[in-house]
């Protein structure tokens, strides 16, 4: 059986292009692989809160140094990450937000990537202590990107640069999620965006049979 755990961001619902593309997604992957689960962790739908100060001072001690009350401040971030780690494949689907992950997700992001449970602090750097699993990122935006014109702004192309994909491909690397397969969807705002489910076949096409799970 594989267990998939899929983190959605977007605040749209039926209209959202992300959720769209996952659930085409998880279509097939029923279909690959009908003995699965799915966990739903739809971050729009129950945000998640911001680090506050007994988080940030418990993710700063070792375990041993913690206290009740450290743990307690812990509590969610700890299952969140025991959700993580009970997935064979993470699922990914998101809008951009101003060039890069929608806030919800973020925050997300600061519960599962911390020192001495995700990963550890070294002198050669941060090593990420999950196991290895294959991670799909699907990224909606309304916008084009302009990824092989470096020193352009916005305003002379009409293109952005894209903060979001290159920020989770490193973050997740941090915690030991090297396995990152991306899809981006552009110009999804555009009067009479078009059909998606010819681009989101051919992603999956090449992506879904590689997977090692
Ligand atoms: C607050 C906000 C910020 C946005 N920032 C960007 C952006 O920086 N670049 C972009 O191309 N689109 C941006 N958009 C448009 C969304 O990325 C686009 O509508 C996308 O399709 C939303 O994902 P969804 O269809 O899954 O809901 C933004 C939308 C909102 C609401």
């Amino acid at each position: 059986m594989i267990r998939i755990l899929h983190v959605s961001a977007s605040t749209r619902e039926a209209s959202s292009r992300s959720r769209i593309a996952a659930d085409m997604v998880l279509a097939r992957l029923r279909e690959s692989h009908p003995d699965q689960s799915i966990v739903e962790r739809d971050l729009a739908a129950r945000p998640l809160p911001h680090p506050d100060v007994g988080f940030v001072e418990a993710t700063a001690l070792p375990p041993k140094a913690h206290t009740e009350q450290h743990a307690h401040s812990l509590a969610l971030s700890e299952n969140l990450i025991r959700e993580l780690e009970l997935s064979d494949l993470l699922l990914i689907s998101t809008p951009m937000h101003n060039f890069t992950v929608p806030s919800v997700l973020k925050a997300w992001v600061d519960h599962v990537v911390r020192p001495y449970r995700t990963f550890q602090l070294s002198p050669e750097g941060k090593i990420g202590l999950l196991r290895p699993r294959p991670v799909l990122v699907i990224s909606a935006c309304g916008g084009g990107f302009m990824d092989d014109m470096p020193g352009e702004t916005p305003r002379t192309t009409g293109k952005q640069k894209d903060f979001l994909t290159s920020y989770l491909r490193y973050v997740l690397a941090v915690i030991g999620l090297t396995q990152v397969q991306i899809l981006r969807l552009e110009h999804q705002n555009a009067p009479g965006a078009g059909d998606i489910t010819d681009e989101i076949n051919n992603w999956a096409d090449q992506v879904l049979d590689q997977l090692e799970l």
